[in-house]
């Protein structure tokens, strides 16, 4: 980062000394006033629940502008690598900061592909759970669990033990959550195939049986990577900012994901594509497209609690890119399946149409973003609905992993160890209980 010649001072109307603080820029983007010292000189806190003005780290893996609309993995806009990559070429951008040649490619995918099956003992983790668990709730779990059988050879502070964990995550979370779902059906699991790609081998780890194999059309297995690759990473989102959180402790990074994988789940996060989809089968159900007005009205109504999940964004004040990419899969993959006319779909559009001409979506700059779509094209390539988070973590795991190593590999990184504004009781005696 780079000092900017501009510096702040921060005076104080009680006359109490000024304080001068350093102005930093990065590459693009907002400036940063560096608060370090603010404490120490002032013995005072700055104040940002939500961190809507706080930059935690200095990093140099995802880009995100939400004015305009783009978000860049490495420098490289979505719009491109959706296009002319796929996922584990992105997965090898976001660790490494570059994208592979032919040979480093071919070597990822190998080592990638060689990590794909778990220890057998992973099965009796799942026959813990209760068959109608939540998949979210299961993959909590076996992430955790998966330091049991590393553990003793992780030190984050090897650089290698790092880049093993970082293949063996990426490599393994699309045969959890098949084993998840697989678990969720009473069906058998399948193991992975290393001939086939890493779309192509979680679909039929998804789908075959012992009885009957299964493979993926072309385009579904390319419209999954897609999906993959629009969900690997998005700056200091809060699922993130857990990982590098739990990860400053210097836990091994398998817990540290797995608590990514927890925060994920939650409905104003990761968990909003499963919201999303029942919000839509529920107006279905309402009556549909004619239903939307008196949907929408609901969610004007502050006092019904209700959120047009899929919309808005702390960051994006204008379209998430990745939402329009996930329209044009959606259409892609419900073309190629015959399902142009799919009601929750046209649904689906016909909501987005109204809600942006709608002043209080426009006054608030809400926008569909990457959860709106996603789950109509899961659903439609028999992903059920409450997969859809489980393979939000998937895919995010390399993104989890990108950032905690770049946080464990700066010299600079401490422990995160926020403080507060504290309003409970002033300090006060203790009186003998038959004087309370
Ligand atoms: C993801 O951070 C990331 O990068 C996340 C993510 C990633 O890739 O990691 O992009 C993935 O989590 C996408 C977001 C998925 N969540 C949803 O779709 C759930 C619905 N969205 C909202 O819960 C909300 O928009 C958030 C949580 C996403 C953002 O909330 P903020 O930034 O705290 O904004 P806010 O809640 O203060 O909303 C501002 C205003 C409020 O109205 P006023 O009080 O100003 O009158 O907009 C309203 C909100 O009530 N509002 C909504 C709304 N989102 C915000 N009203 C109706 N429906 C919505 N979806």
């Amino acid at each position: 980062m780079t000092p900017s010649d501009v510096k702040a001072t921060l005076s104080f109307s009680d006359g109490s000394p000024s304080m001068e603080l350093p102005i930093y820029k990065g590459t693009i983007g907002p400036e940063v006033i560096d608060i370090r010292k603010l404490y120490g000189q002032t013995g005072k806190f700055t104040y940002d629940p939500g961190f809507l003005s706080t930059a935690s780290c200095n990093s140099a893996i995802t880009y995100i502008d939400g004015d305009k609309g783009e978000l860049l993995y490495r420098g490289y806009p979505i719009e491109q690598l959706a296009v002319n990559c796929d996922f584990l070429e992105t997965c090898h951008l976001l660790l490494y900061g570059e994208l592979p040649n032919s040979d480093q490619k071919s070597d990822f995918v190998n080592r990638v592909t060689h990590h794909t099956m778990v220890n057998e003992q992973m099965h009796f983790f799942l026959r813990g759970f209760r068959r109608d668990a939540h998949p979210m709730a299961v993959m909590t779990g076996l992430v955790g669990a998966l330091s049991a059988f590393y553990h003793d050879s992780t030190d984050i502070n090897n650089a290698e033990h790092r880049d093993i964990a970082a293949i063996r995550l990426i490599a393994k979370m699309p045969t959890l959550v098949a084993m998840a779902y697989k678990y969720s059906v009473g069906q058998p699991f399948i193991y992975p195939k290393n001939d086939l790609s890493y779309a192509g081998n979680f679909m039929r780890m998804m789908f075959a049986t012992p009885c009957e194999d299964f493979t993926v059309s072309p385009v579904i297995e390319r419209a999954l990577d897609r999906i993959f690759i629009l969900h690997a990473d998005h700056e200091q989102n809060a699922s993130t900012s857990t990982v590098r959180l739990c990860g400053s402790s210097g836990t091994n990074p398998f817990a540290a994901i797995a608590a990514g994988v927890a925060c994920l789940w939650g409905p104003a996060h990761g968990g909003a594509n499963e919201a999303a989809l029942n919000m839509l089968e529920d107006i279905q159900k309402m009556g549909g497209v004619e239903k939307i007005g008196e949907f929408i009205a609901q969610v004007k109504d502050k006092s019904s609690n209700v959120k047009l999940m899929g919309f808005g964004h702390r960051v994006y004040k204008n379209y998430d890119p990745r939402a329009k990419l996930m329209r044009e899969t959606c259409h892609e993959v419900l073309s190629e399946l015959g399902l142009h006319n799919d009601p929750l779909f046209k649904l689906a559009m016909a909501l987005e149409k109204i809600a942006l001409e709608d002043d209080y979506f426009v006054a608030r700059k809400l926008y569909p973003n990457v959860d709106f779509y996603s789950g109509i094209v899961q659903r439609a390539i028999g992903i059920p609905t409450s997969l859809f988070t489980a393979n939000f973590a998937l895919a995010r795991t390399v993104g989890w992993i990108a950032q905690l190593n770049e946080m464990i590999a700066d010299p600079e990184y401490k422990i995160g160890r926020p403080r507060q504004l504290f309003s409970g009781a002033a300090p006060r005696m203790v009186k003998p209980i038959g004087e309370r």
